[in-house]
């Protein structure tokens, strides 16, 4: 039989995908235990209890122990990580979360994601967002899409925005009292093909949570970028209290699309508050339905994931010159199906959101004002 040291060094060899380390480091092989005949039982401790790689650790694990001399049977468990040592994995991935005080008095941060580009994800957090504040509630956007941002141009609201006498940057307001942050505010005519990446975006993302005066919010909606990339990681790790929505298109195909983008956030731990099917159907001006894109997809994530489909928003061309022109179509024409739609999207994730508690900490922590005084610089552009 191999030793214990053995059986370790061949299980270095199991890589996490996306944590992209290997288990033994990351402090997730819980147990190694052997028996007669050869027999190794290896318990490997998840962050989430459905883990969608579990099969690639089953498989992974299986591979290198059975390699070792001596070795004839290997039996894969699995547990979860408790939350003391989840914080214990965040810091061994060197992962920061915001400082206590910023975002205090945001009561809810609401992801809009979705596993690819071009199914309206943007125009959904430009609508939303409005008719969030049209139900009476106090609400922002935040465009992440730092590469290809379109939330300004969505809600009609450009400029730059000016820096509080705490060196905080006070966020543009639009359509009676919605705030918007992005990064074209800090962008001349040069930057635009500025391309971030990696540390910089971190940073980017980071300051729009930090150093923006947001004050008291309902709901803060962040436009993500398409996929499960860098700024989705960076988000998933400052706000790991915040709502994942997730759009998708009727297809199957975007769907399953779509699940990859809920599995990561699930890994994270970020609770997926339902999904949105976007571009359901057209229908004509006689009346005539046709479905462009298919039929279905939106129920069957939601089923698949056992979250409420919070709405169907047909495809409309009024939502597109809407978007176009800066005016979500639902304060010029709220009875139009989209807008009922989006409005019935808006009162499913208000059902879905409890409000009482701030985000980001406990409700005994300081109150905004007496937070602590905020850190780091400000945006390397708002200087
Ligand atoms: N339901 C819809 N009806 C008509 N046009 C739509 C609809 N949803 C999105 N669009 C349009 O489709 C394009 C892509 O949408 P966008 O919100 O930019 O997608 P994403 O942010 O997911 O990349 C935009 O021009 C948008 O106005
Ligand atoms: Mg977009």
């Amino acid at each position: 039989m191999p030793t214990r040291e053995q059986v370790t060094e061949a299980l270095r060899s199991v890589i996490d995908p996306e944590l992209r380390k290997n288990i033994v480091d990351l402090g997730m092989v819980r147990s190694v235990d052997f028996h007669d005949e050869g027999r190794v039982d290896v318990v490997v401790s998840l962050t989430t209890p459905g883990c969608p790689i579990r099969s690639h650790f089953q498989d992974a694990v299986t591979q290198s122990v059975v390699a070792l001399e001596g070795v004839g049977e290997v039996n894969v468990g699995f547990d979860v990580l408790s939350a003391q040592e989840k914080q214990g994995l965040q810091q061994k991935l060197g992962r920061q979360t915001l400082p206590q005080g910023a975002l205090a008095a945001v009561k809810n941060v609401v992801c809009i994601g979705s596993g690819k580009g071009g199914v309206g994800k943007s125009t959904l957090t430009a609508n939303l967002t409005a008719a969030l504040a049209a139900e009476g509630k106090r609400a922002a956007a935040l465009d992440a899409d730092v590469w290809g941002y379109s939330i300004p141009r969505m809600l009609g609201v450009h400029g730059k925005p000016s820096i509080s006498a705490e060196r905080k940057i006070i966020p543009l307001t639009v359509h009676g009292g919605v705030r918007v942050m992005s990064i074209e505010f800090f962008l001349s005519e040069e930057d635009q093909a500025i391309t971030w990446r990696g540390p910089m975006l971190h940073k980017a993302i980071r300051q729009f949570l930090e150093d923006v005066e947001w004050g008291e919010l309902d709901y803060l909606l962040i436009d993500l970028p398409p996929g499960t990339g860098d700024v989705s990681m960076t988000l998933a790790q400052l706000l790991p209290q915040a709502k994942f929505v997730i759009i998708t298109t009727p297809q199957p195909a975007a769907q399953k699309v779509a699940k990859r983008a809920a599995d990561t956030a699930r890994r994270f731990d970020l609770e997926i508050a339902g999904v949105i099917e976007n571009m359901s159907g057209f229908t004509t001006p006689t009346g005539e339905r046709f479905t462009i894109f298919g039929e279905g997809g939106g129920q069957l994530l939601a089923d698949e994931l056992d979250v409420p489909l919070l709405g169907k928003v047909p495809l409309q061309e009024e939502l597109r010159t809407g978007a176009d022109e800066g005016r979500p179509l639902l304060l010029d024409d709220p009875d139009a199906p989209a807008s009922q739609a989006i409005f019935h999207a808006a009162r499913g994730l208000i059902a879905a959101t409890p409000q009482e508690l701030p985000v980001m900490q406990d409700a005994a922590g300081p109150p905004l004002e007496a937070a602590a005084p905020v850190t780091g610089t400000p945006l390397p552009m708002a200087q």
